[in-house]
């Protein structure tokens, strides 16, 4: 299998490939290795991960067992809300670091905004983190567009990427707008809205036409937009490649439109009550 190598996005120095693994919600051990590890092996070179997933020490694992030198993969990861506190915030980035064997992260993420700490103090431990060394960019998740308006008027250091839940089934353009503008560049979560869209007549129509899933054309949809790069979670070695296999094929402007139709359904599959803020609308 020749690997297959996504492009980047690109802002601020950062090239961050457009197609990354995400490892949410991993089986155990052995397998979540052998997953990351066929990843690497089918081109992948951007893994997302977080404290909170708990699949820090399997990234680091596969990354060694790769061969592909440390350099030549996108990783990132992320610091709960728990941690917002600028003490408890340089913890968690020491406990990522040594959980996964790594010197430094390509990209460190606020997970979810903290109402109960100032941002400001959140936003130094971050600047912290990289003027450091332990992350090469920073940058921010789940956030609406007044806490990107506050974050950017008070970050020390440019903030690379929002990572937001973003689909086919969602209409999220007023918030990319805002990224867009700021030079954010946008990594979408549940970027198959956990399958909700794979029976979609719509998808599997133009899928067929293209003879590709519903899942290669609901990504594919996602990254022929500007700024954009995906991070789909997937347990079976088949959907791996598929899904980094949606860089071999391009969408009409005509499909892309007729996709995009499919917003409007507005359905947010990643909403916790306890962490999630106000969503901005549509
Ligand atoms: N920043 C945040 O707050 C946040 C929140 C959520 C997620 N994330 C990140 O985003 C990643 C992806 O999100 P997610 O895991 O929630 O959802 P997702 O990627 O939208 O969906 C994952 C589901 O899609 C299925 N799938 C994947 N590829 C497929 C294919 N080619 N054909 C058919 N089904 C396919 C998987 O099935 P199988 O289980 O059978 O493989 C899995 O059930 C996470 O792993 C995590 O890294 C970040």
């Amino acid at each position: 299998m020749s690997p297959k190598i996504a492009p980047t996005i690109n802002a601020h120095g950062a090239a961050i490939p457009a197609v990354g693994y995400g490892t949410m919600l991993f089986p155990e051990p052995e397998r979540a290795v052998e997953l990351i590890l066929h990843a690497l092996k089918c081109g992948y070179r951007h893994i997302d991960t977080a404290r909170k997933y708990g699949t820090e020490q399997w990234v680091g694992e596969a990354i060694r067992a790769s061969g592909v030198p440390r350099d030549d993969i996108w990783v990132t990861t992320k610091v709960t809300e728990e941690n917002a506190t600028a003490d408890d915030f340089a913890r968690s980035v020491d406990t990522s670091l040594e959980t996964m064997g790594l010197d430094y992260v390509d990209l460190l993420l606020i997970h979810w905004p903290q109402p109960n700490v100032p941002l400001e103090e959140t936003l130094g431990a971050l600047a912290k983190a990289k003027r450091d060394g332990r992350a090469r960019h920073i940058g921010v998740s789940n956030f609406t567009i007044p806490l990107l308006d506050e974050a950017l008027a008070k970050t020390t250091e440019p903030l690379v990427v929002n990572q937001i839940e973003y689909h086919t089934y969602i209409n999220q353009d007023r918030l990319i707008a805002a990224c867009r503008k700021h030079g954010l560049l946008i990594t979408c979560h549940a970027p198959l809205a956990r399958g909700a869209m794979l029976e979609d007549p719509v998808i599997l129509e133009i899928a067929a036409a293209h003879d590709k899933t519903a899942a290669q054309v609901a990504l594919r949809w996602l990254i022929q937009q500007p700024d954009i790069g995906i991070v789909p979670r997937a347990l079976e070695f088949s959907e791996i490649e598929e899904n980094i296999g949606i860089i071999e094929f391009t969408l009409s402007a005509a499909e892309m439109d007729r996709i995009g139709e499919l917003r409007h359904r507005n359905m947010r599959i990643i909403n916790p009550q306890v962490r999630a803020p106000v969503w901005d609308d549509a």
